[in-house]
Order: structure tokens, then C-alpha cells, then sequence
């Protein structure tokens, strides 16, 4: 699984762009499997999701795609040992933390919004409404298993 040269540029430009936010970098001290960090998890879903837009040939909002996925997780507390009595049901609250967080932060289109609220999916029943975050709910998908089960993370980045 590989990015051309011109999409890898393009997805670490985005990801550079977005890891100037302290909070999205503070992703990066919270485990989301095994020994991945819910900041490395984003990376690589957001990585899959673009080289999986590119094997399918869909014409998607790259922009929107990759800006969507790195903050699809941006929930900002380890979902582990939350106590607050989240723990339970962080599946399916998870998702709206993660818009609220995201929206207060910055200014979203309706496809980051769709990919964030809707990456759940089919655990929360209202399924995506753009082939973007259909694209993303998968790549989440795959590389929570990856992750799980082979305890690495799917893409490394190296700022
Ligand atoms: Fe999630
Ligand atoms: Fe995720």
C-alpha cells in the first residue's frame, strides 16, 4: 500500500497543516490499540482512505478526505480508563465528541462533518452520505484491525 509521489506529497502537506494545532498533536498521548496512538491511528486512516480513493478511481474532495480522517478520532480523552462514565458507550458517543471538538477548532465542510459523525457506521445506524466518508468508516475499519491484531500502527509518519 503506497501513495504515489504526488499524493504522498500532498497527504503530508495536509497532515503537517493540521498538526500545528497543539490539541491535534495531544491525539499523539492517547492509546487507541494495543501500543497505537489514537494520532498515529488517524495518520494511517486517513492514508488508507486516500490510497483507497486512488485504487478505486473515485473522484472524491482529497481535501476534505484527509482533512476528515485525521480528526475522525479527535475525541481527546483515552477511552481506556475514562471513568466519567463514557466508557461503555464510547462507541457510539465518540463520534459527536470528536465533531464537537474538531468544530470548535476549526471551520469544517459538510464532508469532514459527515466523515467524523458517521465513521461508526454500521455500530451507529445512520450510514455515511458521501462516498468520502464511506471511504473513511473502511479505512477506520481496516486499521483498527491491523492494529489490534499485529499491535503497529499502518502508516508510520515521520514529521
Ligand atoms: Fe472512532
Ligand atoms: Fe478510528
Amino acid at each position: 500500500m503506497r501513495l504515489t509521489d504526488s499524493d504522498e506529497y500532498f497527504f503530508r502537506r495536509s497532515v503537517s497543516q493540521l498538526l500545528a494545532e497543539k490539541d491535534v498533536r495531544s491525539m499523539g498521548e492517547y492509546i487507541q490499540h494495543a501500543q497505537v496512538s489514537t494520532l498515529e491511528h488517524c495518520i494511517s486512516v486517513a492514508y488508507v482512505s486516500l490510497w483507497f480513493s486512488e485504487k478505486l478511481h473515485w473522484r472524491v474532495d482529497r481535501r476534505s478526505l484527509v482533512r476528515g480522517a485525521l480528526l475522525h478520532d479527535f475525541f481527546l480523552y483515552d477511552w481506556h480508563t475514562d471513568d466519567s462514565g463514557r466508557k461503555g458507550l464510547h462507541g457510539f458517543t465518540h463520534p459527536r465528541a470528536a465533531l464537537e471538538n474538531a468544530e470548535a477548532r476549526f471551520q469544517l465542510t459538510d464532508r469532514e462533518k459527515n466523515i467524523i459523525v458517521r465513521h461508526m457506521w454500521p455500530l451507529t445506524p445512520v450510514p455515511p452520505k458521501c462516498r468520502e466518508a464511506f471511504l473513511v468508516s473502511s479505512a477506520d475499519k481496516y486499521c483498527s484491525l491491523i492494529e489490534t491484531l499485529a499491535k503497529h500502527t499502518v502508516y508510520p509518519y515521520k514529521g
